[in-house]
């Protein structure tokens, strides 16, 4: 097998995720037991897998991606089971969490145990630790016999993929294997809480919303937007690689006014107009019932759905970003949509992606 930046020949294998394919999963473990690397859907985003028990393997991953090596990886399984396998001494909030969200979009940060080689977690002392409910990925990580680290499959700082298509734009030639099981249905990541610290805190808003944890978990601390966020270059251990100011970005110019309905809509049109007699091309990112509202200008827009259902929005937020990139727009326009329920993913992906700073409309 094949590592490190060499140009290899990426294998493409198209898997049911209803039914999925025993010969694709088993010969996609097998890459994976053999230390390479294979990209696979997870219910949130397509993961870029190794196993996590194999160092050099591992390093394979920050090569394909051109990931920093300060960024730690999250340890994937198949089964809550398998959690002492690569922890030791998970603390109760753990297992408790773990009963309720796994298998689910929420990363559990617990002490790193002795199998896991500190590679994965950037030198430091704990890991982040999740059960994808994706019967793809639970499928390849069962079959592997290992953990699977895996950060999602994009090349470093740029939009999280969601389909296969979107993993190769990034990744042909990089990887091993790809398993194409079509879009991933939640579309932002896995909400990371920090369980090792009391009370317990949430290092990465994501799938897994703020009042879902609040039930088991009334003290939860809940991310601190600025002040916590570390500049680009910083070279120290990061405890939230998602923290980097400009992360989760698209190749355009991204402007995010942190309003809603017609408020956002005024100040994104005045925007536009300017941008447009700039001569430059613009792209929007708009709820469905906002499309018409925006129609009057040449604007090229890509509509999320309907601003009732936040978690259409958060399917279809990054393949938005990525689709008006290809059609080479020079800005991006684009609002928040709240901080409550998956607002608060949304909110913090934009932001990051528009590099840190939003606008008052
Ligand atoms: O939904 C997801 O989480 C996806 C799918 C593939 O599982 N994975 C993902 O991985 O988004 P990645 O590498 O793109 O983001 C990993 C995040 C980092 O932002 C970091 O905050 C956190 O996981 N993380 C991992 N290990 C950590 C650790 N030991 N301490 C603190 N944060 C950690
Ligand atoms: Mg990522």
């Amino acid at each position: 097998m094949t590592l490190g930046h060499s140009a290899r020949h990426t294998l493409v294998l198209p898997v049911d995720p209803d039914a999925p394919s025993l010969d694709a999963i088993e010969r996609a473990a097998q890459i994976l037991r053999e230390g390479g690397l294979v990209a696979f859907p997870t219910e949130t985003v397509y993961g870029l897998g190794a196993d996590a028990t194999n160092a050099s393997a591992v390093a394979g991953i920050f090569a394909a991606k051109g990931r920093p090596y300060s960024d730690p990886l999250i340890v994937h399984l198949s089964d809550a089971d398998a959690l002492d396998t690569v922890t030791v001494d998970a603390p109760a909030i753990a297992r408790l969490l773990s009963e309720h969200f796994w298998p689910g979009p929420l990363t559990l940060i617990l002490p790193r145990g002795a199998c896991i080689p500190a590679i994965v977690s950037a030198g430091g002392s704990t890991i982040g630790v999740r059960v994808p409910d994706h019967p793809i990925a639970r499928a390849l990580i069962r079959a592997a016999g290992v953990p699977i680290a895996a950060p999602s499959a994009n090349r470093f700082m740029y939009t999280s993929p969601t389909t296969a298509t979107h993993v190769l734009a990034d990744l042909d030639g990089r990887i091993d294997c790809v398993l194409d099981g079509g879009p991933t249905p939640v579309g932002v990541e896995s909400t990371v809480l920090d369980v090792t610290v009391a009370p317990p805190r949430i290092l990465r808003p994501g799938g897994v919303t703020l009042e879902a944890l609040r039930a088991f978990v009334p003290d939860v601390v809940a991310p601190r937007p600025h002040a916590e966020i570390s500049p680009p270059e910083t070279a120290v251990v990061l405890r939230a690689p998602g923290q980097l100011d400009r992360h989760y970005a698209p190749r355009a110019h991204l402007i995010v006014f942190d309003a809603q309905g017609l408020p956002a809509l005024d100040a994104m049109r005045a925007e536009a107009v300017r941008a447009l007699a700039e001569g430059k091309n613009v792209g929007a990112i708009v709820l469905d019932e906002e499309v018409d509202l925006l129609a009057d200008l040449s604007v090229t827009i890509a509509p999320l759905g309907p601003g009732r259902d936040l978690a259409e929005v958060s399917r279809r937020l990054y393949a938005a970003l990525r689709s008006l990139d290809e059609r080479h727009v020079d800005v991006v326009l684009a609002h928040t949509f709240g901080t409550a329920g998956l607002g608060l993913a949304l909110w913090d992906r934009l932001r990051r992606a528009a590099g840190g700073v939003l606008r008052p409309a």
